[in-house]
């Protein structure tokens, strides 16, 4: 198959559209990138890769990161992990509190905030440092020591982050946050803070097209079944409430976050990544969808 062919033709196609989304401004600094950046990666299991637009520029991957939290917790915790979060879509906005009430502080899965703030809980628990021991998780995984935190970005949703603080101390009331909420809340607002390329990212992301294996040596990230898991998770919540949208279009794992930025997984194939700040209504970017659904139309590489 020639990516770069069709890679470009998509991008040239899906630039140009008319895009009615708006970049997120609830966290204030994230308002500060140009939302007319576009950029794209795909890296193959086989590493090759090629990528266009701006591509090798950094931006706040935001709730990506909750998949690799998810994957450092789930690494140290195995499957007792699931007794503190579930494992199906909530059908419901990313910040939402409305179900925890109901489903007594257990967060339907841990892509919604709910959820990865009990992952951040987890590994408070289980690390060190929490701050620098994910961080070097991160970078070991794609071997780049160059990754890191954007302090501007942590701070500024910190200023405004009301509704994870809601979120936290709501589901510590049901006794599923074991530390101090704020330790929490620091370590949650840090890691979405992390900033990336979508060639960094697609990079990083390479071993769960691999079986939970890094390409370059080898390294078992996660067992085989774990990273099954991960990408199910992916298909099913990682759109929030519009996941369902995304399998049905697009037809891959994935996962988006409000900087904009989006990353799906061809398990065996492919990771690629797409950056457009403009986001559509349920916060997921608007040229990003458009992009990777004609991808797989195009390519007829979905896993379906
Ligand atoms: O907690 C928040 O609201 C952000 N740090 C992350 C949200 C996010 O990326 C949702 N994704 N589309």
């Amino acid at each position: 198959m020639n990516f770069e062919e069709t890679i470009k033709e998509i991008y040239n196609k899906i630039k140009d559209i008319e895009d009615n989304g708006h970049s997120a401004t609830y966290i204030p600094q994230l308002a500060n990138v140009s939302s007319e950046n576009f950029g794209v990666y795909i890296t193959t299991t086989d590493e090759l890769g090629f990528g266009l637009g701006n591509c090798n520029e950094r931006f706040s991957i935001q709730s990506i990161a909750k998949v690799l939290s998810l994957c450092l917790a789930y690494r140290i915790v195995g499957e007792k992990i699931w007794d503190r979060l579930g494992v199906e879509p909530s059908g419901s906005a990313f910040n939402s509190l409305v179900q925890l009430e109901t489903d007594n502080g257990i967060p339907r899965n841990p892509f919604i905030n709910a959820g990865a703030i009990v992952i951040s809980d987890i590994l408070i628990s289980n690390l060190d440092n929490p701050k620098e021991d994910f961080l070097a998780f991160v970078r070991s995984v794609s071997n780049n020591t160059d990754l890191n935190y954007s302090s501007k970005v942590a701070d500024s949703e910190k200023e405004v982050g009301f509704r994870n603080v809601a979120l936290c101390n709501f589901i510590k009331s049901f006794g599923n946050i074991h530390n101090d909420p704020s330790d929490v809340l620091d370590f949650y607002f840090e890691l979405c803070s992390l900033e990336m390329s979508c060639k960094e990212l697609s990079e990083v992301f390479l071993f769960l097209a691999n079986k939970g294996r890094k390409p370059i040596d080898n390294t078992e990230i996660l067992t085989k079944s774990q990273s099954k898991r991960v990408n199910a998770l992916m298909q099913t919540c990682g759109f929030y409430d519009e996941s369902g949208d995304f399998a049905f279009k697009v037809g891959l794992p994935g996962k988006s976050g409000v900087g904009g930025g989006i990353i799906a997984i061809h398990p065996n194939q492919y990771s690629i990544a797409v950056w457009s700040p403009k986001l559509n209504k349920k916060g997921n970017s608007f040229k990003g969808m458009k992009f990777l659904e004609e991808f797989t139309t195009k390519s007829e590489l979905s896993i379906f």
